[in-house]
């Protein structure tokens, strides 16, 4: 019976030191998913400012925070993907976003609109 828990117990571990190592190479060889704090933020700052960032003088809807920005992100997208002159364009009156900046705000949304 002892010798049984023996092997039984060496089993489990070695089971549990493989998933260990699996679980190691899988988030070393895929990206980690964008978030408010590493990706979108710094985005925000840069093209809804000075209107949206209420410490900047800001009267518009608030983006400096993640719930804001969280439950708009179907409406920023929308809006980002408009052309200067639609109605609702947004940044306003500014020029449009760059592909490569439209896709942070997508692939933020498509990787669960995580905080940090
Ligand atoms: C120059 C000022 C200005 C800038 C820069 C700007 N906005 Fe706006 N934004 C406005 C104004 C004015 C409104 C209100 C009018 C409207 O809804 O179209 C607004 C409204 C919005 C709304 C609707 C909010 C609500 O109350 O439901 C969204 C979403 C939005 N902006 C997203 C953005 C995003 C995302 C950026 C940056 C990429 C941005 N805006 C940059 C001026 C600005």
């Amino acid at each position: 019976m002892k010798k049984y828990l023996f092997i039984s117990g060496m089993l489990a571990s070695s089971v549990l030191l493989y998933n260990c190592s699996g679980s190691k190479k899988a988030t070393a060889s895929k990206p980690p998913p964008y978030t408010y704090e590493s990706n979108v933020k710094t985005a925000i700052e840069a093209y809804c400012t000075p209107c949206h960032i209420p410490s900047k003088g800001g009267n518009k809807k608030s983006y400096d925070n993640f719930a804001n920005v969280k439950s708009d992100i179907d409406e920023i997208i929308r809006r980002i993907e408009m052309n200067p002159g639609d109605r609702g364009y947004m940044p306003f009156k500014k020029p449009k976003l760059a592909d490569s900046s439209i896709a942070v705000f997508k692939k933020w949304k498509e990787d669960g609109l995580g905080e940090k």
